[in-house]
């Protein structure tokens, strides 16, 4: 039994798959008298300046943002945004790094900050953890904008954010080390990303929050990117000749990626019991945070011109047109406006910018794979995609003939780029006049809601952009990248977690710890979790809005690892929440468990309850 962190659904929130008959392609009406172009070129430089304004240090909209801190949103309330994430700030910095790479000198300074910022905050314990000596710290998905930790209830772990970072990092790596400072990055950069390595190879396999904080499992989307960063790393430690710990991972995460796929599309969210069918723009968000323009397109990394991919862009899409009311007019073969997920009801559940950007991305990467290849197999998987888009379509290779501009390869580029185009007008549709980008519009007017000036809707649109004018990242290696293993295991490195003193972290160490397995047994009901808070910092001192959470794998027992200070006398009760409001439930009576010393062993707790559950709610309406 899994439980939801905050939400619950039943089956009849779910949205059927409705099909719908293929049309020709038609430009959209509201394109007509309208230049996409012009207003790409606008908006990109409004996105690119909102980045700005949300960065630290002398952002105009992040007041007290620490140098290198990204704030989310400068939103202080429904919904409060103003913390910096992990995922997010990795996101928006990939976006820098690659701009910075294009020509755009003036960002080196915000990529400095970053790099700086970052050293620092994987040494913040939290009740992720701490740092030291596990790594387990690294885990916390957001943080207050001066680098502190954020005390609350939260879903964590989220896994995807140490994955995300180093890309980031290697990416700004690799870039220095062209430019003949290889020793800079084996000496300052390299230790942050051992680190996140580290975590990755590490706790692959374990499972966590995905990147909507919502369910614990495994997320396609995080696989992806723990994926790639094991992969790169273990290139770029090659190169500066050093050794990754984790990095033997990649090959395993590798084999894991194909469990995401069920024959029809891809459940984004596995070894989960969540009620909702898995199609999710996290499948999207993956793919183009993946891409790479020297790619295969039956490379195992799912890349954009995939026909797996393909097959699942289209059922998600179709999903989307079929649940809001403002795609209801919009025929198969042209773009709508993207979600999260059909279940979704955050904030009302409306489509987000940087999905609908995300889904322009997609399609802009594919045909920049196919031109890039010369040509183009549709197989049995892809064949309805394209038949939305091209009706005459058949399974073969289109050959690109070269230069024919009328040949049968010239034509489906073309209708495929209109696609895109497509889902960029929807964007262009709902963007306020001042350009303005929020997180969600509304599902039934189109109206700008949730988050105001969200990072990461502007760092999509540049993202989104910069594909569209024909730029792309380096090659991340995917020529080099195939299953290599017969049989996949779950499998994990013990990490090596060291602060990166010489990109500015504080030289942390370990308090000498000991590792408390806690089981405590409690039944739940469906949403409800189990915590235990403490006089250990890790348990949050005594704090319940910060206490320790406990996993449910083993249901109706509750646990989880913590690492607690040696030697010392720990008071702790257990607590339990459904994290929507609901007032803590906490144990009248103190439990007591006295640690031994340094280098002692593990220690282990069979608790029972002793707390009836609390009741269900209104979560999540
Ligand atoms: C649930 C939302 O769906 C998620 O995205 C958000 O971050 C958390 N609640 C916290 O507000
Ligand atoms: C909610 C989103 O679901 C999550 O992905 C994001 O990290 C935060 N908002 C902050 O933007």
């Amino acid at each position: 039994m899994l439980h939801l962190w905050e939400y619950a659904f039943n089956a009849a929130t779910l949205v059927a798959i409705c099909t719908f008959p293929s049309t020709a392609i038609a430009a959209p009406s509201f394109l007509n008298g309208r230049d996409l172009n012009s207003f790409v070129t606008t908006e990109r430089a409004i996105s690119l300046q909102g980045v700005l304004n949300n960065l630290g240090p002398g952002g105009s909209k992040a007041p007290g943002a620490g140098a290198g801190y990204v704030v989310a949103s400068p939103s202080l309330t429904d919904p409060d945004y103003f913390y910096t994430w992990t995922r997010d700030s990795a996101l928006t910095l990939k976006m820098l790094i690659d701009e910075f790479i294009n020509g755009n000198a003036a960002l080196q300074t915000h990529i400095e900050d970053y790099v700086h910022a970052q050293a620092v905050l994987q040494t913040v314990a939290s009740s992720s953890g701490s740092f030291l000596p596990a790594g387990l710290g690294l885990g916390e998905p957001k943080y207050q904008v001066n680098g502190t930790r954020f005390n609350g209830a939260w879903g964590r772990p989220q896994r995807d954010g140490p994955a995300l970072r180093a890309i980031a990092l290697i990416s700004y790596s690799n870039y220095l080390i062209k430019n003949g400072e290889s020793k800079d990055v084996k000496t300052r950069i390299w230790p942050i990303i051992q680190n996140d390595l580290s975590y990755v190879g590490q706790y692959w396999n374990s499972t966590g929050f995905d990147l909507w904080e919502e369910i614990q499992g495994s997320s396609f989307f995080t696989s992806l990117a723990q994926h790639r960063a094991l992969a790169q790393g273990t290139v770029l430690a090659e190169s500066i000749d050093v050794t990754c710990t984790g990095c033997d991972q990649a090959d395993e995460v590798l084999c894991f990626l194909p469990s995401y796929w069920n024959g029809k599309y891809i459940d984004s969210n596995i070894n989960v019991n969540d009620g909702r069918t898995g199609l999710d723009g996290n499948s999207i968000l993956g793919s183009i945070a993946n891409f790479d323009i020297n790619a295969l397109c039956d490379s195992p990394t799912f890349q954009p011109c995939n026909s797996r991919s393909l097959a699942n862009f289209k059922v998600l899409i179709d999903t989307f047109r079929a649940t809001y009311a403002i795609n209801s007019d919009i025929p198969v073969g042209q773009g709508v406006a993207v979600g999260r997920y059909a279940e979704d009801v955050y904030q009302g559940g409306n489509p987000w910018y940087l999905i609908t950007t995300a889904a322009a991305e997609f399609l802009y990467d594919a045909v920049a794979q196919w031109k890039a290849r010369h040509n183009l197999l549709v197989d049995a998987t892809s064949l309805a995609f394209f038949q939305d888009l091209y009706p005459t379509i058949t399974i073969r290779k289109y050959n690109s003939a070269s230069g024919n501009a009328n040949s049968s390869f010239a034509q489906i580029m073309d209708a495929v780029t209109a696609y895109a185009d497509s889902f960029v007008a929807i964007v262009e549709k709902y963007t306020p006049a001042d350009g303005a980008l929020a997180e969600q519009f509304d599902r039934n007017t189109g109206v700008a809601l949730s988050a105001v000036d969200l990072t990461w809707s502007y760092a999509a649109f540049v993202t989104m952009a910069l594909r569209r004018s024909g730029g792309y990242p380096a090659s991340w290696g995917t020529r080099n990248i195939a299953l290599e293993l017969a049989t996949c295991s779950a499998s994990s490195t013990p990490g090596v977690y060291v602060p990166a003193v010489a990109a500015g972290a504080p030289n942390v160490t370990a308090p000498c710890s000991i590792a408390v397995n806690f089981n405590v047994d409690a039944t739940t009901y469906y949403g409800e979790n189990i915590y235990v808070v403490g006089s250990d910092l890790v348990l949050g001192e005594g704090d319940v809005d910060n206490s320790f959470p406990l996993g449910a794998g083993n249901y109706p027992i509750w646990s989880a690892t913590a690492y607690l200070t040696a030697g010392a006398t720990v008071t702790y009760q257990y607590a339990r929440q459904e994290d929507c409001g609901h007032p803590w439930i906490l144990e009248s009576g103190t439990r007591s468990l006295t640690l031994p010393a340094c280098g002692g062993a593990a220690q282990t707790t069979n608790d029972e309850i002793t707390t009836d559950q609390g009741t269900s709610g209104n979560c999540g309406t």
